[in-house]
């Protein structure tokens, strides 16, 4: 295993009874950067972030991070352990403040932290005062902190995507996983999120997407993968991958699908 990779997947399969879903999957994801995941509906993409999540365990195989084996690991463990992620389906708190919604994100450290032990005192305080201002800076990143105190239902949807973003970065990742970030979005939304991502991958946060949009996978990612039927058929930078004639076959010929997915997506 090269040092430079934050997260090895080496034989990954995952069977749901008689379904195949991940088959022989091995990948490997550079630390710093963006990365891209894409391939057909049910090829297997959002499997392999429930995979590296521990929110399934593997059916056979390893997935390693930073060097360590993450088997067995509960997704608390993993998320403390520096990896973040945000759903397909948005999972926010609708009737909390945005301030509120990206603070819940730091609680999982706080929680569990010594500093659980001193709540109410002055030291305690001073930890809160500076876990806001944080979130406050987080949601600057995604051009949210003037709507801070702002009910999350009433955000629009890409507001609320980029809600997520902020909270999933509040745990302070070393890896962010993002799950089709732009679904739903307008074309408006979708290039102040490229910025967005661009910022926050330049900040030292490792970036993995899952994603529909191939403007969007091929503006942003260095590297790209491609699953399709559970298998890994390609990988590469963004021409690589576009004029690959398997690729091309599999995925990229079917834009009827991707028409139909965002519909699915954004009702
Ligand atoms: N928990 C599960 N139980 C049974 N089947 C599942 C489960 N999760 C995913 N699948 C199946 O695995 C396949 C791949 O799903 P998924 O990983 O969500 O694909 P993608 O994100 O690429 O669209 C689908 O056929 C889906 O129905
Ligand atoms: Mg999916």
């Amino acid at each position: 295993m090269s040092d430079n990779n934050l997260l090895t997947l080496k034989n990954v399969s995952r069977h749901f009874g008689g379904l195949k879903v991940l088959q022989d999957v091995n990948l490997d994801i550079p630390k710093g950067g963006i990365f891209g995941l894409i391939g057909p509906n049910g090829a297997g993409k959002t499997t392999v972030f429930n995979l590296i999540t521990g929110l399934l365990p593997t059916t056979s195989g390893t997935i390693h991070f930073e060097g360590r084996d993450l088997a067995g690991r509960k997704p608390f463990q993993i998320t403390r352990g520096g990896i973040a992620r945000t759903f397909q389906n948005i999972r926010i708190f609708k009737e909390m403040s945005l301030l509120e919604n990206v603070t819940v994100g730091m609680d999982a450290k706080l929680r569990y932290g010594p500093l659980g032990l001193l709540a109410g005192s002055g030291l305690f305080r001073s930890e809160e005062k500076r876990a806001r201002d944080r979130a406050r800076e987080l949601l600057s990143w995604v051009k949210l902190d003037h709507k801070a105190h702002d009910v999350a239902d009433n955000l629009s949807y890409g507001d609320q995507r980029k809600l997520e973003l902020a909270r999933a970065l509040a745990t302070e990742p070393t890896l962010l996983l993002l799950d089709e970030p732009v679904a739903g979005m307008n074309s408006t939304e979708k290039s102040e999120l490229m910025v967005e991502i661009e910022n926050i991958a330049a900040r030292g946060f490792t970036v993995f997407m899952i994603e529909h949009d191939m403007r969007f996978v091929m503006g942003l990612c260095q590297q790209i993968a491609v699953l399709n039927f559970g298998r890994i058929i390609a990988r590469g930078g963004p021409d690589q991958i576009r004029n690959d004639p398997q690729v091309i076959e599999a995925y990229l010929g079917r834009e009827d699908d991707e028409a139909t997915n965002d519909q699915e997506t954004a009702a």
